[in-house]
């Protein structure tokens, strides 16, 4: 398969490109260099980048975009960056359907089947999500017995799809908050410079960022998600104060940057 980002020297490949992650990891298992990471690094750069994702992924990425939208006079553009099948930005929209008309939303992603998948609207999974959220079948999709979901066309016109490689270059249009989840984890430390180059120039003045920030040392899981990741102060962001510094009961909390 042709490598999905086009410059593999953007990307993670060796321990190193993570090493704070994997110092922590040694402590608690010792040997853990050699093992695991090597093999989920191998299977991405032979396969392409990993595209899980899951509905109604991240609520707290999702209300400090909601809060941020609520105090806005004008109708606010928001991307999903890596929005990998549609889920994120979908869920983002069925979860603030009161705001719909106050929000331009899209989804972009390196990989054009995924972006192909998304525009479908169609999952063989989901409807639990749904649900779950307090959203019942009907206007937005129908969820049959086998488990498959389907996105209705009124709703899913509410949401764009386009293929972009943000390692590259910056969104064809200026937005005011991109949510950045689960995908900085798989670069390097020049893939990520330049990837969150590309978003600064992405974001509309004061425009808002919002990704994990991993404030404290994680323990014990290895999960790629809680791979290392810096505070984004010095990529030409200021951190959105105190009231925005919710956190999950996790090593890692969801933090809204703006740009400076
Ligand atoms: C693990 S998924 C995360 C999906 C979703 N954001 C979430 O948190 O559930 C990472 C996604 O980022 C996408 N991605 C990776 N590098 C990218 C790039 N340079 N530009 C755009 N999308 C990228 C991958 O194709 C993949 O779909």
């Amino acid at each position: 398969m042709a490598k999905l980002v086009d410059n593999a020297r953007l990307l993670r490949t060796r321990d190193t490109d993570f090493s704070g992650f994997c110092d922590m990891q040694e402590l608690s298992n010792p040997g853990y260099r050699s093992k695991p990471i090597h093999h989920i690094l191998e299977d991405y750069r032979k396969y392409g980048m990993p595209t899980t994702t899951i509905f109604f992924g991240d609520p707290l990425a999702f209300s400090l975009a909601r809060e941020a939208i609520l105090i806005s006079p004008n109708t606010v553009n928001i991307s999903s960056i890596g929005c990998s099948s549609g889920e994120e930005p979908y869920s983002f929209v069925a979860a603030n359907l009161d705001l719909s008309d106050r929000v331009s939303v899209n989804g972009y992603d390196v990989n054009p089947n995924s972006i192909e998948k998304a525009r479908k609207g169609k999952y063989n999974y989901g409807g639990e999500f749904f649900r779950d959220a307090g959203i019942l079948p009907g206007t937005i999709y129908q969820a049959d017995t086998e488990g498959l979901l389907t996105l209705s066309k009124s709703f899913k016109q509410l949401v764009t799809f386009q293929t972009h490689d943000i390692s590259q270059e910056p969104l064809p249009e200026k937005q005011d908050i991109i949510f950045l989840l689960n995908v900085l984890q798989w670069y390097a430390a020049l893939g990520r410079e330049e990837a969150l180059s590309n978003i600064r120039d992405s974001l509309s003045e004061k425009g808002m960022l919002i990704c994990e920030s991993r404030p404290v040392k994680p323990t014990g899981d290895i999960s790629p998600y809680y791979w290392w990741m810096e505070d984004l102060t010095s990529f030409g962001f200021g951190t959105v104060p105190a009231k925005y510094g919710h956190s999950y009961d996790k090593p890692i909390c969801t933090q809204a940057y703006y740009k400076l």
